[in-house]
């Protein structure tokens, strides 16, 4: 898979479908190739060496080659690279040039850990081919490894970066990306994600210009408002055709994705720990190791590089014994109820709950301190016996008799003010001293840099996981940082804090989830606030979005699936009017789409009437019956709700023996007008069945010419269609 040359010092790393080629020229790592798979790489259109624009050489020999018009693996800064660099470090002496050349390589079977960092990982050597290229900095001791990783399945390439300082004095790393990539032309639209709390991951496809383009997070979370991602495709491609590269931060934190076209028409694109407010101190002999980019190539469309991540996140990047299973159809009380809760109120959902089929019953925020608002307990991870007064032991077993399992809501990075916790440790919160520790939501953020606190959230969600049969914990986050600052660190450090809480935060999560081996852990952040790589590693599904209107779902969701498997999208029908938005749309189709990811409930189920009742029992059967489909079938989307109004999509079985396809009929119009629904991913020279009513057409004709959608009057239908290869 990694092809090396020793006579002209080129790097060939291949994937089934994708090539990726560098070259040591004059000691620079110069990047030459990454796109479709290259069988041998000869150099037939090599880089051009041509002095422009003044840039600036260190050879007066050679004055070509110069930093600012090669294309660069790592771009190091101050010597007339003027395009934003990988790095950027700052010697005892005050200066921050530095210039990085070639002093070795291995090349290795499988894939090496990240440490203290969430990863893609192989099971055995054979599933992936790895390469260290070791660069040195003569003048300031800086030592780089960029690692590579192709995977022997997927068109996936990694990339990582450990800085290390080799030199006598101490170094500031004030900027240490984990990837950048140089595109030879300008060619391309970018797609990236915007969003919002209630509104996550709307997708945003423009051309790029002459400038440079960024998306970021300075919340120390990776946010609803932008995703640790970016692609380019060719101005032609589409869901089925066409290039793409795809570019994903294995990050949790603020994070800075950057896209840069050059005076020459050339592009520079980054992915990273966000440069603005980090910095952090390396002593002689410390090293500093980056997130991982997982870069995907796709020449067959949008939906080709969301299988090529949706397998590779499913399979080498969730973890843990849920990593392959179906997971359980789940009711949380939170639409439900609220902070209002009671065991009875409680044990009235989970008994409906349990003659629907449901499978899991999940109690939310509320449950501790003396939390009957938000104003108050985060971090006093104590049962209230107000309103539970036999205690969360006594509830779980009642839920667990009812046949269901039991799941527990914690949001335990914060802390409120009004808390035992934080009356006795008020140094426990990121913090600035002298400055208002501004409030979010009433709460404060802990400062999870620190091992005291660290030890005491550990110990903490232990003792209450100990104390009754939980399968399950959603864990919640619903703040982002301010005032960023820890009482323990010196001063030089502070600007470490927010990634030195990442990796408090993945330490945590590494503890709680290898000492609960047997309990799924569900990610959230008021939503899909912090839906990323990172978090997956540990978390297998996340809450996608507070928004549970099946309408507004229909973006979330599309959005969502660009880049993250359906299996791992949370996602409830809940009551109507809708809590957020006051829209009005049918069972049904609230089931369809709660139904087009990983399943679940939110709602008073004792409020619906028998015929509801009825229907959410059909609902959960019928779930039941496609759900190894949903959650390890291929996902592909047909309709676009951001550009068509309506929305379609399908789900098909790896082996293409059955497939199901929704279509959402969003606004009705006047006069009539046809609409087809046309599958994708069907095997073409199969017969198949619609399970519905026997009615059999081959492969290619449910592809191409479709299925006629209903034409009915009112807006909001859903329409699917389940078929199976006779
Ligand atoms: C935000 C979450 O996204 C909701 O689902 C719910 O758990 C609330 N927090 C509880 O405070």
């Amino acid at each position: 898979m990694i092809q090396f040359d020793a006579a002209s010092l080129q790097f060939h790393l291949q994937t089934p479908g994708s090539s990726y080629v560098i070259q040591v020229v004059n000691g620079y790592p110069l990047h030459l190739y990454w796109g479709k798979r290259i069988r041998i790489y000869r150099g037939s259109a090599p880089v051009r060496y041509a002095y422009r624009s003044f840039a600036p050489y260190a050879d007066p020999k050679k004055p070509g080659f110069s930093p600012g018009t090669l294309p660069l693996e790592y771009p190091a800064s101050g010597t007339g690279d003027y395009r934003h660099p990988a790095f950027h470090i700052q010697l005892d002496n005050g200066t921050t040039v530095s210039d990085l050349r070639y002093s070795g390589h291995r090349i290795y079977p499988g894939k090496k850990k990240l440490p203290g960092l969430p990863a893609t990982y192989v099971e055995s050597d054979q599933e992936a081919e790895s390469l260290d290229l070791f660069l040195k900095d003569a003048v300031s001791g800086l030592s780089v490894i960029l690692t590579y990783t192709v995977f022997r399945d997927f068109d996936v390439l990694t990339r990582s970066a450990v800085l290390k300082n080799n030199g006598a004095g101490p170094l500031r790393l004030q900027r240490a990306l984990s990837a950048s990539l140089d595109f030879r032309d300008d060619q391309f639209d970018s797609l990236t994600f915007y969003g919002s709390h209630n509104n996550e991951r709307n997708i945003n496809r423009h051309p790029l210009h002459e400038e440079i383009q960024l998306v970021d997070s300075k919340r120390g979370a990776s946010s609803p408002q932008h995703d640790p991602f970016f692609a380019l495709l060719r101005k032609n491609t589409d869901e089925d055709h066409g290039e793409v590269y795809g570019c994903s931060l294995v990050y949790s934190g603020n994070f800075a994705a950057t896209i840069e076209v050059s005076e020459f028409h050339t592009v520079r694109a980054s992915i990273g720990i966000n440069p603005f407010d980090f910095s952090w101190l390396l002593e002689p002999g410390e090293s500093f190791q980056t997130p991982e980019a997982v870069l995907v190539y796709s020449g067959h469309g949008l939906n080709r590089l969301s299988h090529t991540y949706h397998k590779l996140y499913r399979s080498r990047l969730a973890r843990g014994r849920f990593r392959d299973q179906l997971r359980p159809i789940l009711i949380n009380n939170w639409e439900a109820t609220y902070f209002k809760l009671s065991e009875e109120r409680l044990l009235a959902i989970a008994g409906e709950a349990a003659k629907a089929g449901i499978e899991l019953f999940v109690l939310d925020d509320g449950w501790f301190g003396r939390r009957d608002n938000d104003r108050s307990s985060l971090g006093d991870w104590i049962v209230d016996r107000r309103k539970l007064p036999h205690g969360l032991g006594w509830l779980a077993g009642k839920i667990h008799d009812l046949g269901l399992q039991f799941g527990l809501w914690f949001e335990p990075e914060m802390v409120s003010p009004d808390s035992d916790l934080y009356r006795t440790h008020p140094d426990w919160c990121l913090h600035v001293p002298g400055r208002t520790r501004s409030l979010s939501r009433n709460q404060l953020v802990l400062d999870l840099s620190r091992r005291d606190v660290r030890d005491y959230l550990v110990a903490s969600v232990s003792a209450v996981l100990d104390s009754a049969d939980i399968n399950y914990v959603k864990w919640d986050m619903n703040r982002h940082m301010s005032e960023v600052g820890s009482a323990l660190l010196p001063a030089g450090r502070q600007r470490e804090t927010a990634h030195r809480y990442l990796l408090g935060l993945y330490a945590v999560l590494e503890t709680l989830t290898s000492a609960y081996p047997e309990i799924l852990f569900e990610n959230c952040s008021s939503g899909g606030g912090r839906y990323d790589p990172g978090m997956l590693y540990y978390m297998p599904q996340t809450w996608a979005s507070d928004n549970t209107d099946a309408i507004s779902r229909l973006k979330i969701q599309y959005g969502t699936s660009l880049l993250y498997p359906p299996v791992t999208i949370g996602a409830h029908v809940s009551a109507v009017p809708n809590h957020q938005v006051g829209r009005i749309t049918s069972l049904p189709l609230r089931g369809h789409v709660a139904m087009s990811g990983n399943f679940g409930y939110e709602l008073d189920l004792t409020r619906l009437n028998d015929a509801e009742k009825k229907q959410a029992c059909e609902q959960v059967a019928f779930y039941k019956k496609i759900r190894p489909l949903i959650q390890f079938g291929d996902f592909y989307r047909i309709l676009n709700p951001f550009d068509e109004g309506d929305a379609a999509w399908c789900f098909v079985a790896p082996d293409r023996s059955e497939a199901i396809g929704f279509y959402f009929r969003i606004l009705a119009d006047a006069s009539y007008r046809p609409r087809f629904f046309q599958f994708k991913g069907l095997d073409p020279d199969a017969p198949y069945e619609n399970l519905a009513n026997g009615e059999t057409f081959g492969g290619d004709e449910l592809m191409h010419a479709g299925v006629n959608v209903p034409n009915e009057r009112g807006d909001f239908h859903s329409y699917i269609w389940r078929i199976r290869r006779k």
